[in-house]
């Protein structure tokens, strides 16, 4: 079979890949290497920004079917009849570590998906743990800086991660979970998924419902020990990527079975816990877990770049029958995410075939900027209205309207009856088994005896003795001991 010809960019033959033109033998190159110019230039440029955070990532093809009728809480299309299938992408990834870092580590798990729904694309943008660090968006940028590399000494400090939380009361429970043993998952696909945050569903009839989603691997929940994990880590910084990546060539598709909490809305404002504070669950005894379907993956991305490194997950891609709460963490997340891929990838990067719709098009007079490659509406009229039959409004809200009341100003979140930093953490300790308490215990100390200064040690002492008496005599205790070594 003959070759195909190599080409420069242009399409022209290329003579020489081995060889860059001179003046003379042993001269000096030449300016008219077009092909040598070309590579070197394109070489160049071959890195786009990483993510800001997550920016260690593994994606996958599936889909998700309906097993279950929730027709009586969401209009949404794509969950409207048992049996019905909807294309998806899902992306998992660290968060603190840049491009390169290890995948065995303690760190939450990005779980963000993409129906590709006939309604438009879904983007459900959410990780492996069920409450996060902080309940305000404006904390964000001070939290990232904190757990990512010191300024001046280029890695991530004990001393930062702890002052950040020393002053955020509020993380003691994700804290919690996240120094306990789901905090290193064994591979992506032996943890579970949580949108984290409360949505809302709007029915057919405009009644609307808050609600949590939760999916549940059905591989079976399987995490590292410390000791596990920084094994695996030096080893092999690429576990995780592997592992699902040889599962999925193998054909052991790995799946999720999704569950709701579903919480009518006009039991919100009375709940014992606020419900849209993100450092809080909703026990399952108070809205217990409702089954709506089963997630599966079953495709390999053929090129990491192109569909993994680009993909870009908005939380504000909402589909008619769901929308936001009025989470203050989701309302800054509906900002932060598409500025991000305007800045990282471009204005045009909706049009990439990971993010363009596929059981639909898109259709608006948005126009132009760098890179638009599939030159959006044509010789179609580029305003609205028009008389051309150029698409237009459905008049129809995507979700119900949300009551408001007061003064506008800088707010902290309302605190409902039961509601304070440390009852939660409290409960999740006690949960645990003696064996699982003495190895989170183990992990908290070992990082907090490393941080240098003792009001800091102090002030996140007095986060564990305020979850649990037990639990903060048993972290003061190994923190000493290990400051006495
Ligand atoms: C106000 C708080 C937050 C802000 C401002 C924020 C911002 C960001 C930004 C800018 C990115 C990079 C996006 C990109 O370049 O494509 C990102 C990625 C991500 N964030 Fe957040 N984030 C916040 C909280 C959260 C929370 C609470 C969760 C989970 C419940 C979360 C889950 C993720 C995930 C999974 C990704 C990676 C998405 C992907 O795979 O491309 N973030 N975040």
């Amino acid at each position: 079979m003959s070759k195909r010809v190599l080409t420069t960019e242009s399409g022209a033959p290329v003579a020489d890949n081995q060889n860059s033109a001179t003046a003379g033998v042993g001269g000096p190159i030449l300016l008219q290497d077009q092909h040598l110019l070309e590579k070197l230039a394109r070489f160049n440029r071959e890195r786009i920004p990483e993510r800001v955070v997550h920016a260690r990532g593994s994606g996958a093809y599936g889909h998700f079917e309906v097993t279950d009728d929730v027709t009586g809480f969401t209009s949404a299309n794509f969950l409207s009849e048992v049996g019905k299938k909807t294309e998806l992408f899902l992306r998992f990834s660290t968060v603190a570590d840049s491009l390169g870092g290890a995948d065995a580590v303690r760190d939450p798990r990005g779980f963000a998906i993409k129906f590709y729904t006939e309604e438009g694309n879904y983007d459900l943008v959410g990780n492996n743990t069920p409450v996060f660090f902080i309940k305000d968006p404006i904390k964000f940028p001070d939290f990232i800086h904190s757990q990512k590399r010191d300024p001046f000494t280029g890695k991530q400090e004990a001393d930062n991660v702890w002052d950040f939380w020393a002053h955020a009361p509020e993380a003691t429970h994700q804290v919690t979970w996240l120094m306990g043993d789901r905090g290193i998952p064994a591979s992506y696909r032996h943890m579970n998924g949580y949108g984290s945050h409360t949505y809302q569903w709007t029915n057919e009839q405009g009644e609307a419902f808050f609600v949590k989603y939760h999916f549940k691997t059905n591989q079976g929940i399987r995490s590292l020990s410390a000791e596990q994990g920084a094994e695996l880590a030096g080893q092999d910084a690429n576990s995780h990527q592997t592992d699902l990546l040889q599962a999925i060539e193998r054909g052991v598709n790995p799946s999720w079975t999704l569950y709701v909490q579903v919480m009518p809305a006009a039991e919100a404002a009375d709940y014992r816990f606020n419900p849209f504070d993100l450092t809080k669950v909703w026990p399952h005894s108070d809205y217990p877990l409702q089954r709506v379907g089963r997630l599966v993956l079953d495709r390999n991305p053929d090129n990491v770049f192109a569909e993994v490194e680009q993909a870009a997950f908005s939380p504000n891609n909402f589909v008619p029958g769901i929308g936001p709460s009025p989470d203050k963490m989701l309302q800054g997340r509906l900002f932060a995410y598409a500025d991000a891929h305007r800045y990282r990838l471009g204005v045009n990067h909706t049009q990439l075939a990971v993010n363009a719709p596929k059981a639909t098009e898109a259709n608006n007079y948005g126009r132009d900027g760098l890179m638009a490659s599939n030159a959006q509406g044509r010789a179609a009229k580029n305003y609205e209205p028009n008389s051309y039959e150029g698409p237009a409004e459905t008049g129809q809200a995507l979700s119900a309207p949300l009551a408001v009341t007061g003064h506008t100003g800088t707010h902290e979140a309302p605190a409902h009856t039961k509601d304070d930093d440390f009852f939660q953490a409290g409960e999740l300790f006690r949960l645990m088994s003696q064996d699982e308490k003495s190895r989170l215990v183990a992990n908290i100390a070992g990082g907090l005896s490393q941080v240098t200064r003792d009001d800091v040690i102090e002030k996140n002492l007095a986060h564990f003795h305020a979850a649990d008496a037990d639990y903060g005599k048993r972290v003061e205790e190994a923190v000493r001991a290990l400051r006495e070594d």
